[in-house]
């Protein structure tokens, strides 16, 4: 294991940039909004101030309204389409001096703060570090619940796949047959860089592009996207990051005495929870899907996200035990558990993809959050199945990006799928083995 943690610190150090980390070298050469936030807790094992760094670093990128962009463009790279000329995050009288991105990912900062803080033992100096960026991610949470829930319901919504994060999931396959797109000249570098089997085809390129084609002619005003918007959906992964983030701004804002913050967070969070199991949990499938908010439906697929809420600690007994039945012996594992966990998306379906992206290979950070949300609700032992599995897979193949589920494919296989030295694998793993030490 020792090794496996030299290899991990390795990764990080060599995607290091001055200031912050890059996820891989060539595929994506600027810094993401959640990758920063899992790298941060990765750089909490080796050197707290790039921990430290890594996030004063994306909130570089915060534009004035509180809104923090899925891409910080800090450095020239021509090896990424599409870069900061495409997005033009300028158009809003928002944007910082810094360019990046117009559209957002899921909120991860605030639950990454909490745990470097726990996993530093409380200490004083990274608590002062939360004090000077706690009123930063606050902002970030009262975006979010000012101008991406126009019900006013408790749940904010997604205007673009890629704020997702879980980029090409088949879920999208139902939104975009909704509306049509132009054919757009498409300059792809990440087809070059690894084999495009396993990227998101070109037809749901123009599908990426036209979305922020449309925000441009917005000018990226959030009420324009809020009423036009093709792609308006309530992703169960997106709203669990935010409320765990809430549950941890909370404790944190309580320890450093943000009274009014702390009572805000609070009536956010407990009508977001009762509305997100309200709303997303689907009793005949067991498990948390996605609302699809412009056709006014739920989008009733599981995946990887449906179990995230365990994460955020939204489930009743009865919902948490459906989702366990589903990783413990059921769709996800199989029943003789001949599925590594977590495919990303329903391994029964016949839109499953083992090898593609977001359609069905395991990716570490969802089995990161599926791990701790095992762990809230006291599943030790799948728990320990799930981190011995994601140990051994990083062991074995290296950090890469996404990795193939089925048990006996991976006795053929000698390497994992997209881009290798993945900074969030490398993170992660440093986070997996620290009850190992
Ligand atoms: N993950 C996206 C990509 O593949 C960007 O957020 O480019």
């Amino acid at each position: 294991m020792n090794q496996l943690k030299k290899t991990a610190a390795a990764v990080l150090e060599a995607n290091w940039q001055q200031g912050f980390t890059i996820p891989c070298q060539g595929l994506y050469p600027f810094q993401w909004n959640w990758d920063s936030g899992f790298i941060a807790l990765g750089w909490a094992y080796l050197n707290a101030e790039r921990a430290k760094e890594e996030i004063r670093s994306l909130l570089k990128g915060q534009w004035s309204n509180g809104f923090l962009p899925h891409i910080v463009f800090h450095n020239p790279s021509d090896s990424y389409y599409p870069g900061p000329e495409v997005h033009a995050a300028e158009l809003s009288p928002h944007s910082p001096e810094v360019p990046t991105s117009g559209i957002t990912q899921p909120p991860v900062l605030g639950f990454i703060l909490e745990y470097i803080f726990n996993r530093l033992d409380k200490d004083q100096a990274f608590l002062d570090f939360i004090d000077e960026v706690f009123d930063d991610v606050y902002a970030n949470h009262s975006y979010f619940y000012k101008h991406r829930d126009p019900q006013q319901e408790g749940l904010v919504y997604i205007c673009h796949n890629w704020e997702a994060g879980t980029d090409n999931t088949p879920v999208w396959d139902f939104i975009w047959n909704t509306f049509e797109v132009p054919e757009y000249d498409l300059p792809r570098k990440d087809t070059s860089l690894i084999d495009a089997s396993h990227r998101p085809t070109n037809a749901e390129y123009c599908y990426y592009i036209h979305l922020i084609e449309l925000f441009k002619q917005w000018n990226y005003d959030d009420a324009a996207i809020a009423e036009h918007s093709p792609f308006l959906v309530q992703d169960p992964l997106f709203n669990s990051m935010l409320i765990a983030s809430n549950n941890s701004l909370i404790r944190l804002g309580t320890l450093l005495g943000k009274t009014e913050q702390v009572s805000q967070l609070n009536i956010w969070n407990e009508k977001a929870k009762a509305r997100f199991n309200e709303k997303l949990f689907d009793p005949q499938l067991g498990g948390y899907v996605y609302y699809d908010l412009r056709g006014e439906r739920l989008l009733s697929h599981l995946s990887s996200s449906s179990f995230t809420a365990l994460f955020a600690e939204i489930p009743q007994p009865e919902m948490a035990d459906a989702l366990v039945g589903h990783l413990n012996g059921g769709r996800f594992s199989g029943a003789q558990y001949e599925r590594l966990l977590c495919a990303s998306f329903d391994p029964t379906s016949v839109l499953f993809n083992s090898q593609k992206y977001w359609r069905g290979p395991i990716w570490i950070n969802l089995n990161w959050l599926i791990y701790e949300g095992l762990l809230n609700y006291g599943e030790t032992e799948l728990a320990q199945r799930l981190k011995t599995d994601t140990l051994a897979l990083l062991d074995k193949y290296g950090f890469y990006e996404y990795f193939e589920c089925d048990r006996e494919k991976n006795e053929a296989l000698s390497q994992g799928y997209g881009g290798n030295n993945f900074s969030w694998s490398a993170a992660l793993c440093l986070d997996l083995l620290k009850s190992n030490q």
